[in-house]
């Protein structure tokens, strides 16, 4: 039984629509991310969660209930934004106490308390917005959102403002919150790893259309097109017609062949590969060495294309720019698109 269903909905801005029939499913307390480039539809999809747009066709559903023509206040879903939008006036107990105050429940001195706790900004109650990091700022503006007990959480790239070693940490603790206390979730990001880290399950969106979705290995190892292969995973993909020139007598049928970096090996010309049958063997130069830290990527030029070739980065035998090489290309690696 889905806890959030969105039934072919439609939203249009001008003559251009932005979110094209999308139907998605989420279970109770599940990790949804909406990844895709910049201008895909992420925020209008979430916005029109939160009841913030209005859907031209199209229903949502939460909890069994029919909230397309709620207020936004009678969705009961939370919202956290990149930018903080907390209160400039008011110190950090008093944004995170604001919504329960207004809503004149009891207990908000102990439900405001276990939050501050639960973010981990225990003794920062008395500071002011201006007085605290983005990190922490962050951290109220989530207490704010959950203090309010939503059925569903909706986060639009609230990580995306803070430098990266902070943004790690947050990723880790937004996690454990989220797991501590079972809320349904639905993130937005356009970064892939952030993505793959996060999500029990990702929905790739490219132009208003959900193209993919799936758990992040379902994702990542079987990318269902082009545009998911090399959004997610930065494959190789090249046609079948130049892949048969490359490989020779190569089998495969479809349009285009996908393959990851990390799969493919490189050998010296010289060396003997007779070992390793069930591949296909490529020649070519290395044509430029990067490093983004623990990965090596070679470039390699080959007679018709280039590949990527990542490597983990050991010490030891490391190919030399214009060193002449094979690439061994595993034959069930190979993903035809
Ligand atoms: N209020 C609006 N009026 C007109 N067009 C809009 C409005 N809001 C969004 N759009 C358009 O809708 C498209 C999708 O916008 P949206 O903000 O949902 O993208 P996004 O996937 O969140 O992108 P980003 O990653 O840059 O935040 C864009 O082309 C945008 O220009
Ligand atoms: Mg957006």
């Amino acid at each position: 039984m889905s806890y959030v269903t969105i039934d072919q909905v439609t939203k249009g801005y001008d003559n251009q629509v932005v979110l094209n029939n999308i139907s998605l499913t989420l279970k109770k307390g599940e990790f949804a991310t909406l990844l895709g480039q910049s201008g895909c539809g992420k925020s209008t999809l979430l916005r029109s969660i939160a009841g913030l747009e209005d859907v031209d066709v199209g229903s949502i559903l939460i909890d069994g209930i029919d909230i397309t023509n709620l207020s936004p206040r009678q969705r009961e879903v939370g919202m956290v934004f990149q930018s903080y939008a907390l209160f400039p006036n008011m110190n950090v107990y008093d944004n995170i106490a604001y919504g329960l105050k207004m809503k004149k429940v009891k207990d908000i001195n102990a439900r405001v308390k276990k939050m501050i706790e639960m973010v981990d900004l225990i003794g920062k109650e008395a500071s002011y917005p201006h007085q605290l990091s983005g990190g922490q700022q962050q951290r109220v503006a989530l207490a704010r959102a959950l203090v309010m007990e939503p059925k569903v959480l909706l986060l639009d790239e609230p990580l995306s403002a803070l430098d990266a070693k902070i943004r790690k940490n947050l990723q880790k603790e937004l996690k454990r919150i989220q797991k501590e206390l079972d809320i349904t979730t639905i993130f937005v990001t356009h970064d892939q790893e952030e993505a793959m880290t996060m999500s029990d399950r990702i929905f790739v969106m490219n132009k208003g259309i959900v193209v993919q979705s799936g758990s992040p290995s379902e994702i990542y190892t079987t990318p269902v097109n082009t545009f998911v292969a090399k959004f997610i995973g930065n494959y190789n993909v090249c046609s079948i017609e130049v892949f048969h020139k490359l490989v020779r007598n190569s089998e495969l049928k479809g349009k285009e062949v996908a393959i990851r970096p990390e799969v493919l090996q490189l050998v010296s010309t010289d060396e003997d590969t007779s070992d390793l049958q069930d591949n296909w063997r490529i020649e070519g130069f290395i044509k430029d060495v990067s490093m983004t830290g623990n990965v090596l990527r070679y470039e390699v030029e080959t007679v018709e294309s280039a590949f990527h070739v990542d490597y983990l980065h050991h010490r030891g035998k490391m190919f030399e720019q214009g060193a002449h090489v094979q690439i061994i290309v595993p034959k069930n690696e190979c993903i035809i698109l």
